[in-house]
């Protein structure tokens, strides 16, 4: 048997086959992950995080109504001549990046049965080794570097690897919960899983967010677990069973900056947010911001 360290992760998962009914009636054409963050489908910035750190092999697991995700990833020649044609290199290069950027596979979910059974399809595809799942919702700042440090603690300790952020009791009950054993700093080891707890009963206030580097053991767990919250079958339920069965799980606490597009008012602040901070549009677009901002009336009246 390989030792942890042995099997590298060189495969990404990511699940897109949610049906983004927060961001009706957008998302009854477009799929909630192709809606742009400035200039780009939020799930371009996922595959490029994967890219970046060294996730070369990359398989979304996709449902009805997601062909446009398979286009969007596939090369367009005729979109391509054109731009040659007219000297665009920029937009060019732009188009050419999204096909480039990772070696993209798909398999279809057939049924929407939970986060859980969504990673179960990518079974064939990862085989028998660690793999991350990023879930589209999240996307964690280029200059951070979560996914990576992740992949290091993998490889030191081997089983699996999640994220995780203080989000504060009173919302914990948006996310899975864990518990953690006590006296670690930004990484610990996790001795308890539970998806979406009341706020009362949740074991701690940090949250996981949407990256994991998993063993390939879960895909035998996730065969085991019955529908869970929601009555879907639950990836945290999955790590639970791993935690019980002695096999290490083990959380980074992210500190860095995260942009939330799950709905639709952290999508907003997360295209904003970006767009200050891109060098060709931030210049133009914080100035615009700022006189924005002063002459809201709310400014106005915290000023009174
Ligand atoms: C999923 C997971 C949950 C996790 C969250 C992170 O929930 O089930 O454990 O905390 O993603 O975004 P969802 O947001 O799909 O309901």
């Amino acid at each position: 048997m390989p030792t942890p360290s042995a099997r590298p992760t060189r495969k990404a998962v990511i699940p897109v086959a949610g049906m983004g009914t927060r961001f009706l009636p957008a998302t009854k054409a477009v799929p909630k992950e192709l809606l742009p963050v400035v200039d780009r489908p939020a799930l371009q910035y996922i595959v490029e995080e994967a890219a970046r750190a060294g996730l070369g092999e990359v398989l979304m697991v996709t449902g009805r109504n997601k062909a446009a995700i398979e286009d969007f990833f596939d090369r367009h020649p005729e979109l391509e001549t054109a731009l040659e044609k007219k000297g665009d290199a920029a937009r060019l290069a732009a188009v050419h990046e999204s096909t480039e950027v990772a070696q993209v596979h798909f398999v279809r979910q057939g049924e929407a049965r939970g986060l859980g059974h969504a990673v179960l399809q990518a079974a064939a595809f990862v085989g028998d080794e660690p793999f991350a799942v990023l879930l589209g919702d999240d996307i964690i700042d280029a200059r951070d570097h979560l996914l990576e440090q992740m992949l290091q603690v993998q490889a030191e300790h081997g089983g699996s690897v999640v994220a995780l952020l203080d989000v504060g009791r009173e919302n914990i009950d948006k996310y899975g919960a864990v518990a953690v054993e006590p006296g670690g700093t930004d990484v610990v080891s996790i001795t308890g899983l539970v998806e979406k707890p009341p706020v009362d009963e949740a074991p701690s206030s940090l949250a996981i967010i949407g990256r994991y580097v998993l063993a390939p053991e879960v895909f035998d767990a996730l065969r085991g677990t019955s529908p869970g919250r929601g009555g879907e079958i639950q990836l945290t339920d999955a790590l639970a069973t791993l935690v019980e069965r002695g096999e290490p799980v083990h959380g980074v606490v992210f500190s860095g900056r995260r942009y939330d597009t799950g709905d639709r008012l952290d999508y907003l602040k997360a295209v904003v947010q970006l767009a200050s901070e891109r060098d060709d549009l931030g210049p133009g677009f914080r100035a615009w911001l700022a006189e924005f901002v002063a002459d809201l009336p709310t400014a106005g009246a915290s000023e009174a």
